[in-house]
């Protein structure tokens, strides 16, 4: 089978990303808090506009999208440490490897900038996603925060982080 690749997208890749982002919000409406109601609704230059504020990262075998992350800048309390969100793999790809592409060319990416420290929110009830993450070298931290501002369920999120190169004797960023 042909190699998985890893791309960042451009603005004017923003069609793709949001045929990829719709159908991570339908097929996994549990795992993310935006809905697919919702950003059906977006206009052009709210995508346009999405696209320049993270970085997208779409991964393709032969041109076919397999799935999706997002790498969100750091903030000013924060300055060293980068967010990755909304990591999606299409069903069929799962299990192999796809994840890993993803995650490990934002965490590239991240280091190119900088960083020193990658933050991932997942759903504490999320277990393949937090199993996943554990496997790439994500640690759980104590942070946690309610999944939706208005649910049904008490979902909550907890913060994993990942450190970007350096050794163990290195300082940890402030998380
Ligand atoms: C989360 C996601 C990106 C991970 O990608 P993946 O290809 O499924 O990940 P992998 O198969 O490489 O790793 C999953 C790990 O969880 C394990 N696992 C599978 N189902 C599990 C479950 N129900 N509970 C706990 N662990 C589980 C697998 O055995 C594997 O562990 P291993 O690598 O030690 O064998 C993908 O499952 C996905 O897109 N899920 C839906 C969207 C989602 O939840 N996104 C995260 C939002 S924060």
């Amino acid at each position: 089978m042909s190699e998985i690749s890893v791309r960042p997208l451009g603005e004017e890749d923003w069609q793709t990303y949001r045929d990829a982002r719709l159908t991570a919000l339908r097929e996994s409406p549990e795992a993310f808090v935006a809905t697919a109601e919702e950003e059906e609704a977006f206009e052009e230059d709210f995508w346009r506009l999405r696209m320049n504020r993270s970085a997208r990262l779409l991964a393709e075998r032969e041109e076919t999208p397999l799935g999706i992350v997002s790498l969100g800048r750091s903030s000013d309390e924060n300055p060293k440490t980068s967010q990755l969100f909304g990591l999606w793999v299409t069903p069929e790809a799962r299990g192999s490897g796809v994840a890993t592409a993803l995650v490990r060319a934002g965490a590239n990416l991240a280091r190119e900038q900088g960083q020193s420290q990658l933050t991932y929110w997942v759903g504490s009830d999320n277990g393949r996603a937090v199993a996943f993450a554990s496997g790439f070298g994500f640690r759980p931290t104590a942070e946690r925060r309610p999944m939706r501002v208005v649910s049904e369920d008490d979902e909550d999120e907890v913060a994993m982080v990942l450190a970007l190169g350096g050794d163990r004797g290195s300082p940890p960023a402030e998380f």
